[in-house]
């Protein structure tokens, strides 16, 4: 099958001020994307905007303030963005955050609002695009590496991100006669702004789960995922890492567990420890 072509298509983009989504913006555009940039503060989404047009002049950009957990409001953005673009190639549901903690610690309210970016977010932001996509064209969604495997400290998010993987294999199903590609990313701990956040309040076991497996630079997650897509993969690992882990999981299952367990019950002790 022949390469996906991002070159001249409008691709609505969310959560894309900044982290991965600014990487994104800046990898589609050099491909010669034009964008719909969506997140809620229109400052950032002008600071990418502007960015993207100085590194690829011909880069024509539309910014949409919007959240995409408001189902109609991001109903409304993605009508412009198609009336303006007059069609879209693309839509990239990346907008979303994770927020771990002990499961006993975390209130109702974090799961409610974990599904409702990370998870109905995307789905409300394809619904509003499919009808607009044109044949060809694709959906991309950032799910993570805890979209195909659990960890600890991550009950919040992780339902989230697995949800998207099951969404994207239906939709996928669903859209192969009109030749629309489905595709889901799911990067490894990656060094952003909403990184540098939840790391603030990440459980010692959760830290320990991936003290050795480093941080990857958001350019290089975008670039990775780009050509990816270009080569019309379905489930993106960025590196040889999360690809060897995902399929060990896979096969597997019992032995990554064992090893996962081993590193939980380690850092637990050496909390005590240090507690006593
Ligand atoms: N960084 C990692 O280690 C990592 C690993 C795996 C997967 N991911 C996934 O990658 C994606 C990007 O993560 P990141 O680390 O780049 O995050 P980030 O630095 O916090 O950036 C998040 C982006 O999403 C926007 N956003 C957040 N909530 C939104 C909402 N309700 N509606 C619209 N836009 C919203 C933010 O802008 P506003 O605040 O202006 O809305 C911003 O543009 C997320 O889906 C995340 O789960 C990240």
């Amino acid at each position: 099958m022949s390469h996906l072509r991002i070159a001249g298509r409008a691709v609505v983009l969310t959560g894309a001020s900044r982290g991965i989504g600014l990487s994104i913006a800046r990898e589609l555009a050099r491909r010669g994307a034009h964008l719909a940039l969506v997140a809620r503060q229109a400052e950032g989404l002008e600071r990418c905007a502007r960015q993207v047009r100085d590194e690829v002049p011909g880069c024509r950009t539309l910014v949409l303030p919007a959240d995409v957990s408001d189902a109609a409001a991001i109903h409304d953005v993605v009508q412009r963005a198609a009336q303006h673009f007059g069609g879209l190639g693309g839509v990239v549901c990346n907008a979303g955050l994770a927020h771990p903690g002990y499961f006993e610690e975390l209130p109702a309210d974090v799961f409610e609002r974990l599904c409702a970016v990370n998870y109905l977010g995307a789905v409300h932001t394809v619904r509003a695009a499919l009808p607009h996509v044109q044949r060809g064209g694709f959906i991309a969604l950032t799910s993570s590496v805890l979209g195909y495997m659990g960890a600890f400290g991550h009950t919040a998010y992780a339902g989230t991100k697995f949800a998207l993987v099951g969404f994207a294999e239906c939709l996928r199903q669903e859209l192969l006669q009109r030749e629309i590609h489905v595709a889901v990313l799911c990067p490894p701990d990656t060094d952003t702004p909403g990184f540098a956040v939840e790391r603030a309040i990440t459980p010692p076991e959760t830290a320990a789960l991936s003290a050795n497996a480093g941080l990857m630079h958001a350019d290089d997650v975008a670039r990775r995922f780009l050509r990816a897509l270009e080569r019309r993969a379905f489930l993106i690992n960025v590196n040889l890492s999360t690809a060897v882990f995902h399929r060990a999981h896979r096969w597997f299952p019992s032995l990554t567990r064992a090893v996962m367990d081993r590193m939980v019950l380690a850092a637990q002790q050496r909390s005590s420890r240090s507690r006593s």
